[in-house]
């Protein structure tokens, strides 16, 4: 089977310090990874390749079997142009950890701003399939109201209404909850978690280890740029093998 996502040997330096340092991940489809690790460790960083908002210096990024970015020639990677990279983007969903919402557009304009603008889809479908993810994400009444009127746990949840209106192959958390007053965080988790269940394949980078736990099927420890392990979500948590993972677990637990 085609992986949903493969990263090989990805590579990323910053003025002379690598920040991604060999790594390799897979995630098959419908399948649920958590990323964790120290700040620094290069979360935000692979998760940025993965849609190439970040070059790497050397390795490759595929989506269903389509390499991110570049196009080989010959032996050689070239980089793609600017539009090709937007339609590969446009398979990839992303959720910031700020929500990024557009502050003049309505919520129901936010959503159906990338589907009708960059993949053309008509206006009235487009309005039609909003509401239906704003009912599954628990906004159905605020399709009128503007992102400076909502919560932030509901402007997270527009985020990712949002993100899924491009109908993604896979979708990209990177802390989606960290913003958020505590109050707040289990409702956007709730709303990961039904997209698990219904098979949604995404990379989560999150601190929120019980729900990594819970709703993970693997986790990845990264640690200076090196994934340290990676495994069932159980033994990675539960049963650590490395020190650093303990210790790094140790650490948010308490
Ligand atoms: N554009 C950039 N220019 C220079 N250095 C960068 C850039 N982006 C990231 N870095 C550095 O790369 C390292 C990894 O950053 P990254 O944001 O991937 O870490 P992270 O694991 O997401 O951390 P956090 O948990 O704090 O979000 C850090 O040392 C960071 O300072
Ligand atoms: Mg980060």
């Amino acid at each position: 089977m085609t992986p949903a996502v493969q990263v090989r040997r990805a590579v990323k330096s910053f003025d002379g310090v690598r920040v991604l340092d060999e790594v390799d991940l897979t995630v098959h489809p419908g399948q649920v990874v958590a990323l964790i690790g120290p700040s620094g460790s290069g979360k935000s960083t692979l998760l940025r390749a993965i849609n190439h908002l970040e070059r790497l210096d050397t390795g490759v990024v595929s989506v269903h079997g389509e390499l991110i970015g570049v196009r080989a020639h010959g032996d050689r990677l070239k980089e793609l142009g600017e539009r090709e990279i937007l339609r590969q983007r446009s398979r990839i969903g992303f959720v910031f950890q700020g929500f990024n919402l557009f502050p003049h557009l309505t919520v129901l304009d936010n959503i159906t701003e990338a589907p009708v603008v960059t993949q053309r889809r008509p206006k009235a479908r487009a309005r039609e399939e909003a509401r239906e993810l704003l009912a599954r994400v628990g906004l159905a009444d605020k399709a009128a109201a503007y992102p400076r009127q909502l919560s932030g746990g509901q402007q997270q949840r527009v985020a990712i209404a949002r993100a899924l209106a491009l109908r993604p192959e896979v979708v990209l958390f990177d802390e989606p909850t960290s913003a958020l007053d505590p109050e707040l965080v289990g409702e956007v988790l709730g709303v990961i978690r039904d997209l698990a269940a219904a098979g949604t394949t995404m990379v989560v980078v999150t601190h929120e280890i019980a729900f990594a736990r819970e709703v993970a099927d693997a986790v990845v420890f990264l640690d200076r740029g090196r994934v340290v392990e990676q495994g069932p979500a159980w033994q990675v948590i539960d049963h650590p093998e490395h020190e650093r993972t303990r210790e790094f677990l140790r650490r948010v637990s308490s």
